[in-house]
């Protein structure tokens, strides 16, 4: 089975913030690898701006440098990094200033699509698309791509919407959310939608609960003054999370284009109950023998921002009613690994009797590592001594069942650039769906800080603090293991 390269039309990409770490590690080995699967054609263009004083040719040897870093073994090949960087232009530019902008917007052809990437602070969001407008770089072809954070409450983000919207038409706008990137989260479509197997089953009446899981290995260090600002409720919950729960819980949209499934997502969201006290258990790293602690790693002893987060949330409509969605997120845990677990119903009575015990099915959608599905089924345990039930996986995973196609799939950030340029959508967060995901987590952030307490302590390398575990026990019902 091969994979489908189609080559897009020659167009102009600025990446604003081309020296910063985003750049560095996502941006620039994403449109590398882009480039060598052929589907950039002659004539496209990549232009960094940022403030350093580069010449053109100083800026390919900086990127010649951050691909041999971070691009993977597709960097070893000389002639196809010799003829990404050929593409590649720089202009010194202050963001907030003056500075670059005439020649900037000198370098871009007219009559093509030309995107403009914000990998900058968001303070500098409004200011770009001022510039862009006023040097006349906003035409009808082009767009802006928003990275995260998207406000900090509702409130910013509105203001940021106001803001953008004055210069760009929300059609031009991609905010993005790098996790609708990732193949196995849109493998979540295709499995809802592609199959007839499963939707009959999705509601309340079938399905007992559904958990969702993000956990990392990693800490917070070197990100410490962002990430302490904003903790794992708006870091990850208001976005990745919210996505996940989404696109796992909304009704199937008419057809497969933007605006169709943004707006069952944003049902979605807008029927969520609000989070009580009760529904939401913050924790925060503590150190271990070789590893700092959340404190160290943000320098502030005193620091009450939550590295992890898990909650108990209730979609309030037909489908929903009365099937809990837990998630939970958190640094430093025991295994870096996301997934999505729909936890199915007991049967209604075992024929086996009691001795069989108790089974369920689960249908598992892992997000990373390993992506794949699995489906745990109740079969008969092999051999004599009657019947005896045991849950096996009927396990799917992409690697094995596709081959090298499996491991050769675009990472987030290649398929959602190629979507900016190619002007789809679907993969990007419209105004209302970020302003209705603060709207609900804005005073769910309220009730935590409500209770006075500072985030509970955990050991690096567990699952979380015990409470979290006891968001679960107390409904009856226990988290699924995060191990390696
Ligand atoms: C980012 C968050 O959006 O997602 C980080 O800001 C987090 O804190 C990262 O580590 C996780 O992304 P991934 O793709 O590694 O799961």
């Amino acid at each position: 089975m091969a994979s489908r390269i189609i080559p897009v039309d020659p167009f102009d990409l600025v990446v604003f913030g081309g020296t910063g770490d985003l750049a560095r590690r996502k941006i620039l080995p994403a449109l590398f690898r882009r480039y060598c699967a052929g589907q950039m054609q002659d004539g496209t263009r990549i232009i960094g701006a940022a403030r350093a004083e580069y010449d053109t040719e100083g800026y390919r040897a900086f990127v010649h440098d951050e691909l041999v870093e971070f691009a993977g073994p597709a960097a070893q090949d000389t002639d196809q990094v010799a003829g990404f960087l050929d593409i590649l232009d720089y202009v010194a530019i202050d963001a907030d200033g003056e500075l670059g902008w005439s020649e900037l917007s000198q370098m871009l052809s007219e009559e093509r699509v030309r995107a403009f990437y914000f990998s900058v602070g968001p303070e500098l969001f409004g200011g770009l698309a001022e510039r862009l407008h006023r040097h006349g770089m906003a035409h009808g072809e082009s767009r802006i791509v928003v990275e995260k954070p998207f406000g900090h409450d509702q409130a910013t983000a509105r203001r940021l919407n106001e803001t953008l919207a004055e210069h760009f038409e929300e059609v031009q706008i991609y905010r993005i959310d790098h996790y609708l990137g990732k193949e196995t989260v849109q493998n979540l479509m295709a499995i809802r939608f592609g199959n007839m197997l499963f939707e009959p089953l999705w509601n309340s009446q079938y399905v007992d609960h559904i958990q969702i899981t993000v956990a990392e290995t990693v800490g917070v260090a070197g990100r410490g003054e962002y990430y302490d600002n904003a903790g794992a409720m708006r870091d990850m919950v208001q976005n990745h999370l919210m996505q996940l729960l989404c696109l796992i819980a909304m009704e199937p949209p008419s057809k497969f284009d933007p605006d169709a499934l943004r707006d069952e997502k944003l049902k979605v969201i807008r029927a969520l109950d609000p989070a009580g006290q009760d529904d939401i258990v913050l924790g925060q790293y503590r150190a271990d023998a070789t590893r700092p602690g959340y404190h160290e790693d943000v320098g502030d002893p005193d620091s009450t921002t939550e590295s992890f987060a898990a909650l108990r949330l209730q979609i309030s409509n037909w489908r929903w009613a009365g099937t809990p969605i837990y998630v939970r997120t958190g640094k430093r845990l025991r295994a870096r690994k996301s997934e999505i677990a729909v936890v199915f119903k007991e049967t209604p009575h075992s024929i086996f009797g009691p001795e069989a015990g108790r089974h369920r099915n689960i249908l598992t959608i892992r997000l990373q590592p390993n992506e794949g599905i699995d489906l745990d089924m109740t079969i008969k345990e092999p051999g004599p001594g009657g019947m005896r039930l045991v849950d096996v996986p009927l396990d799917m995973t992409f690697a094995k069942a596709l081959g090298p196609d499996a491991e050769d799939v675009p990472d987030a950030y290649e398929r959602l650039i190629m979507d900016v340029i190619r002007g789809n959508q679907t993969l990007f967060m419209r105004d209302d769906e970020v302003e209705a995901a603060w709207a609900w987590i804005d005073p769910a952030i309220v009730e935590c800080n409500k209770r006075g307490q500072p985030p509970l302590p955990y050991d690096a390398g567990s699952s979380g603090p015990e409470e979290a575990l006891a968001l679960m026990h107390r409904d009856g019902r226990r988290w699924r293991e995060i191990k390696p």
